[in-house]
């Protein structure tokens, strides 16, 4: 269990499965994050969402929760390359009413926190629409700073990064 400020980051259970299924089948959502819209039915997911968390997944996924234990989103680390020393980083606050409140902010902090405190990754990486300006304000609060632009399958990304070098500089000193 990780806390920062207003969030709490677990491992996923089957019990979010119902959330994921309804914020991977709202359009808006899957659009902001440049996903398909899923088209499975919510039995079928259930099914294939059991076996995914029996199995050691490459992506290191997180629900995240208010302290209250209130499930609002997902954030992940993946695409590990340990000879570069990096991983890409992926969030969604699923619950429209934490939006513009933080909760994002206090998400990346932590996941930022985690990896590099419990691995020896030197770069974290992320994509994000260059249209989600709520998404790289979140970010650039974070730590990330742009480094490009990406276009892939007809979608204008931002590529943002944060290096364990800026990262330690940025932290409050004890
Ligand atoms: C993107 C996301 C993770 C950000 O989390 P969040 O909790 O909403 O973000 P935060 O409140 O930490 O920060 C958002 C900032 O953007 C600002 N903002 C929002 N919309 C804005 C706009 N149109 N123009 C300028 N600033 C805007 C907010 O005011 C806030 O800044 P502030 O803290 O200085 O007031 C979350 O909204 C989300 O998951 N959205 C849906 C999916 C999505 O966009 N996925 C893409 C992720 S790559």
């Amino acid at each position: 269990m990780i806390i920062v400020n207003k969030i709490k980051l677990r491992d996923k259970r089957l019990a979010d499965a119902l959330d994921d299924y309804i914020w991977r089948t709202d359009a808006e959502l899957v659009r902001l994050d440049a996903a398909p819209l899923l088209t499975t039915t919510f039995p079928r997911y259930l099914s294939d969402y059991a076996d995914e968390l029996r199995s050691s997944s490459i992506r290191h996924r997180f629900a995240v929760e208010t302290l209250d234990g209130k499930h609002i989103g997902n954030c992940s680390y993946y695409g590990i390359d340990e000879t570069k020393g990096e991983a890409e980083l992926g969030i969604m606050i699923g619950n429209r009413d934490y939006w513009d409140k933080g909760y994002g902010a206090d998400t990346v902090t932590a996941l930022i926190s985690y990896i590099f405190h419990q691995t020896n990754l030197e770069r974290i990486y992320l994509k994000t629409l260059d249209s989600n300006i709520r998404a790289q304000k979140c970010f650039q609060k974070c730590g990330f700073t742009p480094y490009g632009h990406l276009d892939r399958d007809g979608f204008n990304f931002v590529l943002m990064e944060v290096n364990r070098k800026q990262w330690q500089e940025q932290q409050p000193k004890t």
